[in-house]
């Protein structure tokens, strides 16, 4: 069995539904629950013995290692963490006290039932680490994109905070052996995106006739990856990665925010016109910049796809249409995470499941 952590999040909910359909390996869901987290995500392995939830913080060591002790882990992926940069401007403390201090407790029950395991066990035994591009910081236009030996220069406190769980997953590997590995992945986009981030966020706002906020002059580059794409490499990873390595993760799709939004007005103009005839694009407004907000980052992804083989399986033409489509057909998905009702059934379907 293997251990995923804030698997109720936007990406573990992806990684851990592909898990059950394409290896069917069993895994236990560490998540906090916190307002990221939607257990309703993963309705359709309620009753599916391959999938068991606990609620939890990945900083209760206690809870942690016993967990891994009772289940056999033979593997942990952690994607636990607090993810969105706007709020770790207005709130930092969270960012320290999961990514920093919660990793930290994370890898301290990790190391302890790892390093009792017998040798057979212990040598197979994997920790995976999902990190951000955004701890390498910010680059020039014309810069080369980030490979693995770019210096750390994380600029908000989530990348910093991403950055120091990063130091701490490398020293554990360096000073106790731990077998860790470690990926850097760009921004990813698909469905079960909490509507905070920009690429959902502006879907429901179009559809809700709501303005399209627009940080600055709209210049800033990011690269977009699917989120599927972003699951496959990770079992890549898994599944092949060199213990110690680090591996960025990219889509080769660097585009400027106001293409993006554009993209999905031009896509949501084809699928699902506005009543007056006219484009999505005109409820685009411009906002005040974000403070200290990084001009652009790009990856470098040729190591993996060189060492494992990995590349992108969609495009990004292909990746914004299932998307688009995704929301648009999951428009209850998006009523009832806005109107908070998704904890509703949180408390019905699971209370009476608490931790192990
Ligand atoms: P998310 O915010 O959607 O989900 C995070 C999940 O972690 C939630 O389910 C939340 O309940 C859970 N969680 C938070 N604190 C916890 C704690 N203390 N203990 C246990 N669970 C806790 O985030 P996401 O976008 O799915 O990102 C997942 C991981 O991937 C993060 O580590 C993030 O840094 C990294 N990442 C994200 C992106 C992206 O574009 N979203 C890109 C690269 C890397
Ligand atoms: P976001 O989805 O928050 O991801 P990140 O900050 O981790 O890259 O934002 C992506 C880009 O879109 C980023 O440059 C900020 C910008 N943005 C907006 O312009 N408007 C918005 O309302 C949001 C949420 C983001």
């Amino acid at each position: 069995m293997i251990l995923v952590t804030g698997g109720a999040g936007f990406i573990g909910t992806n990684f851990v539904l592909d898990w059950v359909a394409k290896i069917g390996e069993p895994v236990l869901n560490l998540d906090k629950l916190t307002y990221a987290g939607n257990l309703e995500n993963l309705a359709s392995l309620a009753d599916d013995a391959r999938h068991r939830f606990v609620q939890g913080d990945i900083g209760d060591s206690a809870l942690v290692g016993r967990l891994l002790a009772e289940n056999a882990v033979r593997a942990v992926v952690n994607f636990a963490a607090e993810s969105h940069v706007d709020r770790s401007i207005h709130g930092p403390a969270a960012f320290i006290e999961t990514n920093v201090v919660g990793t930290f407790g994370l890898l301290e029950a990790v190391r302890a039932y790892w390093g009792a395991l017998p040798a057979e066990r212990k040598a197979a035994f994997r920790f995976l680490h999902v990190s951000t591009d955004e701890v390498y910081g910010s680059l020039d236009p014309q810069a080369p994109a980030f490979t693995e030996q770019h210096r750390y220069e994380p600029n908000s406190p989530y990348s910093a905070s991403k950055a120091a769980s990063d130091h701490l997953v490398r020293a554990y590997h360096h000073t106790y052996g731990l077998p860790v590995l470690t990926t850097n992945c760009s921004n990813n986009y698909g469905p079960f995106h909490f509507p905070e981030k920009l690429i959902p966020l502006m879907i429901v706002n179009a559809l809700a006739g709501k303005p399209l906020p627009v940080y600055g002059d709209g210049q800033q580059i990011r690269d977009w990856l699917y989120v599927g794409d972003h699951c496959s490499a990770i079992r890549r990873v898994l599944e092949a990665g060199g213990v110690g390595e680090v591996y960025n993760v990219g889509g080769w799709n660097e585009k400027p925010n106001l293409e993006i939004v554009r993209t999905v007005c031009a896509l949501l103009d084809e699928k699902r016109p506005r009543a007056d005839g006219k484009s999505y694009t005109e409820q685009i407004a411009y906002v005040t910049d974000r403070p200290g907000h990084d001009r652009r980052y790009a990856i470098d992804a040729r190591k993996i796809e060189r060492e494992l083989g990995w590349k992108p399986a969609e495009t990004f033409d292909t990746g914004i249409r299932k998307t688009v489509e995704w929301y648009l057909a999951n428009a209850d998905w998006v009523a009832r995470v806005q109107s908070g009702a998704y904890r509703e059934w949180l408390s019905k379907n699971y209370s009476e499941r608490p931790a192990a």
